[in-house]
């Protein structure tokens, strides 16, 4: 599991170097002003590839899988017959710089190659320093020139197989092989943009007690992000506002003058070093080719009694993260299990776009990903393992609702931060939820498929935990709505002067052809509990389009 922010300032920034770049003109910086990048809809952030918004409809492979293209050969025919349009593929920093300085893009050139003839876009995932928090990517030159390029220690004098994020030697040697990626991704793909976004490191984490890291810990608070803590005091994180404020909210000293002691200070402290150290990363990265760039991790707060800081880019040090590492655009989680719903909330706070670069696998993922695009605006969405053999050649879970979100992507990207859209996800036992959409209250209740009347008519329900019900709803017109899901039954009330009570006038299934709408058979009776809700537990997830009218 993982973060994710897009810091508007940085947005900002990352804009206004593609668009320098762009007023530039000539040479090969002529594509630069069509290169993906974040765009502002409302309250939304979207990713904008080849001048059109676009939600990544994502999977990612194996570790490794991109290391080969043999082995990736008949593996993308299956990625886009299983309705994916975008791919996550791990780079190597091994392979690509197998000796220093000496760059081999050969196989890389293969992936994206690959990638495009099957009409694919691409995210690279940057396995540079670190993989989950260790550094098993680095190519063996550096990783056996350990004094050169120290690593960390778990506890004072016993190293493991991480680079230290304390070590300048480390964090150039990663920028420059990050430099050389990004200026051959431009050389090859700056005007076709196969590859759409990146992801800086893996799973940034872990703590480092070395000679190194403590002696930065004795030393002072770094003067950037002490005046980053003063220019956004009134905007910042409740959990590192609360530290900084436990400790008198002073403007300078050393990190314990400045933090205190204990979990969160700790955090802030290796938090601030990882994201130095990947924002120079990224920076090196973005200056040879500005694409989004993220940080992809997990969890959520700060450490609590009896657990250890690990530094992660998660939501609680968003604003180190902003402050040490202004060219990552956002932080992205990787969730697998716990509280999805509310870890989409907490890596949308102070504007930060959600991607979900990893998630679990299995029926579940319909629900999540329409509640990721119809509630949270998410960027993309992908599932982790997608090219394991056993997924591959079984239907994969995901390819209904990527079919059906690749339907309704027009509508959705369309109305995304602008208050006409949103999306539950609830489990058997939650309460109803009221969404405000349009003119109407939607009052939507957790209404499992099984217990459906079809089903009861032929007999007990199955047995087990029902799957969890998910709709989106998006206004179109005063009266009108497109919805999609399943699992959950609506009854509407009006949130306008006018007559208090709301009927549904008509209810219709049907598809989207190039972006128009089909309409199929029209629902009355049992489904539509009688006229009294839109009840799409009856049938199976799709799209239906209805129009609701006032009477007393
Ligand atoms: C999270 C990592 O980010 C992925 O690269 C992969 O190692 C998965 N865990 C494995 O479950």
């Amino acid at each position: 599991m993982k973060h994710r922010t897009l810091f508007c300032a940085t947005l900002v920034c990352s804009l206004a170097l593609v668009a320098g770049r762009a007023r530039g003109g000539g040479g090969p910086d002529d594509s630069a002003s069509d290169i993906p990048h974040l765009r502002k809809q409302g309250t939304a952030t979207q990713l904008i590839v080849d001048g059109k918004p676009f939600l990544a409809l994502a999977g990612e492979l194996l570790n490794n899988s991109a290391t080969s293209i043999e082995h990736l050969n008949p593996i993308w025919p299956k990625l886009v017959e299983a309705k994916f349009n975008t791919v996550l593929a791990g780079v190597s920093w091994a392979q690509i710089e197998p000796q220093e300085g000496k760059f081999d893009f050969r196989v890389l050139d293969g992936v994206i190659q690959g990638a495009r003839s099957h009409n694919l876009r691409l995210v690279l995932l940057w396995f540079g320093s670190w993989k989950n928090g260790l550094s098993s990517y680095p190519p063996d030159w550096l990783k056996k020139d350990f004094e050169r390029f120290p690593r960390a220690q778990a506890t004072a004098g016993r190293s493991i197989e991480q680079l230290s994020s304390f070590s300048d030697a480390n964090r150039d040697a990663d920028a420059r092989a990050f430099a050389a990626l990004m200026r051959h991704v431009k050389s090859v793909d700056g005007r076709r943009h196969t590859v759409i976004m990146i992801q800086v490191e893996n799973e940034i984490n872990g703590l480092d007690h070395s000679p190194l890291a403590t002696q930065a810990q004795q030393g002072l608070a770094p003067k950037e992000l002490m005046d980053y803590l003063q220019s956004h005091k009134d905007a910042l994180t409740p959990e590192l506002r609360q530290v900084w404020e436990a400790a008198g909210s002073k403007t300078s000293g050393t990190w314990e003058e400045v933090f205190g002691k204990g979990g969160g200070a700790d955090e802030i402290f290796i938090a601030w070093h990882y994201a130095r150290y990947t924002g120079r990363v990224a920076e090196a990265g973005k200056a040879e080719y500005p694409l989004p760039m993220y940080v992809n991790t997990w969890g959520e707060g700060f450490p609590k009694e009896g657990q250890r800081a690990n530094g992660a880019p998660k939501p609680a040090v968003i604003d180190v993260w902003r402050a040490g590492a202004p060219k990552i655009d956002m932080l992205s989680p990787d969730i697998y299990g716990g509280d999805y719903s509310g870890m989409c909330a907490e890596y949308t706070r102070s504007g930060n776009p959600l991607f979900i670069p990893e998630t679990g696998n299995g029926p579940i993922n319909a629900a999540k990903a329409l509640y990721a695009f119809g509630r949270h605006d998410a960027i993309g969405f992908s599932p982790f393992g997608v090219d394991r053999p056993d997924r591959l050649d079984k239907a994969p879970d995901l390819t209904g609702i990527y079919d059906l979100l690749s339907q309704l992507a027009p509508l959705i990207l369309e109305h995304q931060g602008n208050g006409t859209m949103s999306a539950v996800l609830l489990k058997s036992n939650d309460p109803p939820q009221k969404l405000q959409v349009g003119n109407y209250t939607l009052q939507v209740a957790f209404w499992p498929i099984c217990y459906s009347m079809p089903l009861l008519m032929a007999g007990e329900p199955p047995p087990g935990t029902p799957p969890p019900g998910a709709a989106v709803f998006i206004a179109t017109g005063p009266d009108e709505y497109f919805a999609a899901g399943s699992g959950v039954k609506v009854t509407f009330s009006p949130n306008t002067p006018g007559p208090p009570l709301a009927g549904l006038a008509t209810v219709e299934e049907g598809t989207f052809v190039k972006g128009r709408w089909v309409p199929g058979i029209r629902l009355a009776g049992d489904d539509t509990g009688q006229g009294q809700n839109l009840f799409e537990l009856q049938r199976q997830m799709g799209i239906q389009r209805f129009t609701l009218y006032r009477y007393r």
